[in-house]
């Protein structure tokens, strides 16, 4: 059976992973800058998730939703504790964009009504309305262009208020770190007028951290940096370090009712254990700091690169700005150069994610690779 070929590959067949090293099937080692999608957080294979996954599965890998799960309990304490978002319900899912279908679902039933604003540039998944709310005309079907959907831009403050204005509005989504698009992000003050503006017309602010939260950003989520409250905040990504998990932070004003929302595999036994890892190890190593710390140092080599245009992003989550197009680059950095990069929709941005583990020699080892390649 031929694969469904959907994927543009690089010709690299990784076999095995530790921290940030790849190995391939030639026994060549790489440094992984990328995580696969902003996916590794903790670094690959870390002993301790290696440890509680593999205990946990020798003890139960699943049961389904119709069943107590202690697992889910010590998630949701744990999480607020390390998120400082107390008054919030967790609902676990199984991947970024299940957690924006279910926050725009959600929104919809507390709400009563079905127009979604999101804005330019934005990517939320692949899914029904996660799709629809992106802005990649591309990737949006047919039957995902029947989402009733508004897009903006940052900053446009007037138009905002005027689409809220209208009454038909249920959610607002945003990522407060563009991904997938090229790192741009709203100033505060923006920020600030949209949760402002979202509680006046009773419309659901969903914070997309899908790839910004779980530390990444140098904060537990990415939000915090602007002193606002989403009232949903999405997440998936960094969560379980590559085991497939998902959630959403729901606010205590939105009320559950039974069956509004649900999944079979979402916050099984494997996946609770895989984000409580995560956590023990962020916390240990004190992980958030240090994406927070590595961005100045990040910065400060990057302006030492005469190519290097702006540097994007907060943290962990990085983007370099050339005044060309990346691909080649990335190509020679991964061919030549045994390191993993990430593009960006803006072709002109290389995006640097590596897990949030990574060590400044580490960091160094990047920029030497990176001076070379562009000489
Ligand atoms: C901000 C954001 N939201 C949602 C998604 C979709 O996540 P998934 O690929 O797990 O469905 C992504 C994936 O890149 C993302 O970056």
């Amino acid at each position: 059976m031929k694969l469904f070929d959907v994927y543009p590959l690089y010709k690299v067949t990784p076999v095995s992973a530790s921290g940030i090293t790849i190995t391939d099937d030639k026994g060549e080692q790489y440094l992984d800058f990328y995580g696969g999608h902003a996916v590794i957080s903790i670094g690959h294979s870390h002993p301790t998730y290696v440890k509680r996954l593999t205990s946990q599965l020798e003890k139960m890998a699943f049961y389904s939703n119709s069943v107590a799960n202690p697992l889910q309990t010590e998630l949701a304490a744990k999480l607020t504790a390390m998120s400082h978002c107390p008054q919030y319900q967790l609902f676990l899912c199984n991947s970024g964009a299940e957690a924006n279908e279910n926050a725009l679902k959600l929104a919809s039933f507390h709400t009563g009504k079905s127009r979604v604003i999101a804005f330019n540039n934005s990517f939320h998944g692949r899914t029904s309305a996660a799709v629809a709310v992106t802005d990649n005309p591309k990737i949006n079907a047919p039957l995902n262009k029947q989402h009733q959907v508004t897009f903006l831009d940052f900053e446009d403050e007037e138009s905002l208020e005027a689409e809220l204005e209208k009454g038909d509005v249920c959610a607002v989504i945003l990522e407060a770190i563009q991904g997938v698009g090229g790192l741009d992000e709203p100033t505060t003050s923006f920020y600030k007028f949209l949760a402002d503006s979202c509680k006046k017309h009773n419309v659901i602010l969903i914070a997309d951290e899908v790839q910004s939260g779980f530390g990444r950003s140098g904060k537990f989520f990415a939000f915090q940096h602007h002193g606002i409250e989403p009232d949903i905040i999405s997440m998936a990504k960094g969560m379980g370090n590559g085991f497939p998990v998902g959630g959403i932070l729901i606010h205590e004003k939105i009320k559950a009712s039974f069956g509004i929302l649900g999944t079979t595999f979402g916050g099984n036994h494997l996946a609770c254990t895989a984000v409580l890892a995560v956590l023990e190890v962020m916390e240990s190593e004190k992980l958030i700091s240090n994406a927070a710390a590595l961005e100045a140092f990040f910065r400060e080599e990057a302006a030492k690169i005469s190519q290097v245009k702006k540097v994007k992003g907060r943290g962990l989550m990085l983007g370099l700005e050339f005044d060309f197009e990346v691909a080649p680059l990335r190509e020679k950095l991964i061919y030549e150069y045994h390191i993993f990069t990430g593009g960006a929709k803006d072709k002109f941005v290389l995006r640097i994610l590596p897990s949030l583990g990574v060590k400044r020699h580490e960091l160094q080892q990047f920029f030497v690779a990176l001076k070379a390649a562009l000489s």
